[in-house]
């Protein structure tokens, strides 16, 4: 899909669809709908009291035009109340124009920007999202819908502005949400790839591939001999069962414009979970389990499409994109429960479940931070507990740390993003849980319950006092049903724009 913003007559310009935004609550339309409904002889006002149209958020109602208008169809879409207007609402509002224009087959479609309470570049890239993320669909194995949308041809959504002041910031924005929409897309098709081909060899080409194209990223990748040589044997211990060979890999964006010298805030590492599928090892899921488990690397596809972005986005900072990439799998090579590995920063580990494999790869990503970065801050994201989903749902990811600054900017990043995250504590008395017998610590808590937070403090063990935040994206890395109309089913691309926007505010 094209996005682009025009000066001209939103009214006369032939196109097959023409879309405006409706406040909830007006009993009849106004400003470029009023026109509209003019020129229809009140047609659109007849068919709102019809289908008693309120205006609520990503409510739609739809008309031919006959000829009365330059547009061959309008669509009318709501935007919720005016107060409390936000980028969310006008994501959500273009989304399901989105979607409608792909069920009457539009291909050319011209709208206005609603802008209320933000900046024309905020509003324009929030529409741009919107409409590119509903636009997706992983169709890599679905050749006939792909052939469709290819006859189809390629759908330009123009933004129609009065005001030649806002074009040029209005394309900006746009070129924003271009590169945010696609960096999302990017890790949805690597959370999407069947475990079958998405391999830790796989994920270690995607960076290759990311290296290649940027002259400010360089790559170090580390085979399952390196790691053994640098002490990585809570890492390794999780690659054990697999046939496929481990990836520690190490990205590296280096600003060409850093910021002044003395600033903080000028080295960040993120860490993702790159788990390419997750059976449990010898604590062997049940099927239902294993489901979305292709899905484990969710974290490092998240990195990933941070690490695609950061061309345009520019940075000040020097950015670290650490991943350990393997594979959690049942076999005679296996790591055992209540065998003891050693973490690359010395801790002893007793492995007493398996399937609590992430902390364990994490730990070594956090050590190896800690020893060859020292950043100023460590953030890590993965698919880390089921206890998450218990605590928050399926659409919010649990944020923990130990740097309350960060982890505010953090949440407001997210907020503005449209990605739902909420805090958790990490209440001393519970660090005892996670306390080994024999061993420095044990992979899983003594404690049933409080197993997110437990988890967290288990990394947190490995952070060695840098500033760090932890986001467990259990929950929203993957929509098991369809969350809105610009997130179907499927990998979500969760923590991109949220990163994406943290990475801005810095
Ligand atoms: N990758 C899973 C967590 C997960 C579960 C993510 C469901 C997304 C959806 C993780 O490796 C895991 O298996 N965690 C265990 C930990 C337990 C054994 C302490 C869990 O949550 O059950
Ligand atoms: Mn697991
Ligand atoms: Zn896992």
């Amino acid at each position: 899909m094209n996005i682009a913003v025009k000066k001209g007559d939103l009214h006369k310009d032939e196109c097959d669809l023409l879309v405006l935004g409706a406040w909830e609550g007006a009993q009849e339309p106004r400003g470029a709908a009023k026109a509209a409904d003019r020129a229809l002889g009140g047609l659109l006002s007849v068919s709102m009291a019809d289908e008693e149209f309120a205006g609520k958020a990503a409510e739609t109602i739809s008309l031919h035009t006959h000829g009365k208008l330059g547009a061959e169809r309008l669509l009318l879409v709501g935007l919720g109340p005016k107060k409390g207007f936000g980028a969310e609402d006008l994501r959500r509002a273009f989304a399901a124009a989105v979607r409608h224009a792909d069920k009457v087959n539009a291909t050319e479609i011209r709208c206005e920007l609603a802008a209320e309470g933000l900046s024309a570049a905020e509003a324009a890239q929030a529409l741009t999202e919107g409409a590119l993320l509903a636009d997706y669909a992983y169709l890599a194995w679905k050749p006939q819908e792909a052939r469709r949308r290819k006859k189809r041809g390629i759908v330009t959504l123009t933004i129609v502005e009065n005001d030649p002041a806002k074009i040029r910031a209005i394309e900006k924005g746009i070129a924003i949400g271009e590169v945010w929409s696609r960096a999302t897309i990017y890790a949805r098709d690597l959370v999407n790839e069947p475990g079958q081909t998405m391999t830790p060899a796989h994920l270690r080409e995607h960076a290759e591939r990311l290296a290649k194209r940027n002259r400010n990223i360089r790559l170090k990748v580390l085979d399952r001999e390196a790691c053994a040589r640098l002490g990585m044997g809570c890492f390794l211990a999780v690659a054990a069962g697999s046939d496929a060979e481990p990836y520690f890999l190490h990205l590296t964006y280096s600003p060409d414009k850093p910021h002044a010298a003395g600033k903080t805030d000028r080295k960040i590492a993120l860490i993702g979970k790159g788990v390419t599928f997750d059976s449990g090892g010898l604590s062997l899921k049940p099927s239902e389990g294993m489901e979305t488990m292709k899905g484990d690397m969710a974290g490092a596809a998240a990195v990933l499409g941070v690490f695609s972005a950061l061309d345009d986005l520019k940075p000040g900072v020097e950015v670290h994109g650490l991943i350990a990439a393997c594979e959690n799998m049942p076999s005679g090579k296996a790591m055992r429960v209540g065998d003891v590995v050693a973490s690359m920063d010395g801790k002893s580990v007793e492995i007493l479940n398996t399937d609590a494999e992430g902390r364990l790869a994490l730990a070594d990503s956090l050590a190896y931070a800690h020893k060859k970065i020292k950043p100023d801050m460590a953030l890590d994201i993965a698919t880390l507990t089921g206890a998450c989903m218990s605590a928050l749902g399926p659409d919010v990811a649990g944020l923990m740390g130990t740097d309350r600054r960060q982890l505010e900017k953090i949440e407001k990043a997210a907020r503005e993003a449209g990605e739902q995250v909420w805090r958790l504590p990490l209440p001393e008395d519970y660090a005892s849980f996670i306390k080994g017998d024999h061993s420095d610590l044990r992979n899983t808590s003594r404690v049933r319950w409080g197993g997110a937070i437990t988890a967290a403090l288990f990394l947190r063990e490995f952070a060695a006092g840098m500033p760090w935040a932890h986001l467990d994206i259990a929950g929203p890395f993957f929509a098991e049903r369809e969350v809105n109309a610009y997130t179907r089913k499927g990998g979500t691309g969760f923590g991109v724009r949220l990163l994406l926007n943290f990475l801005k505010s810095l």
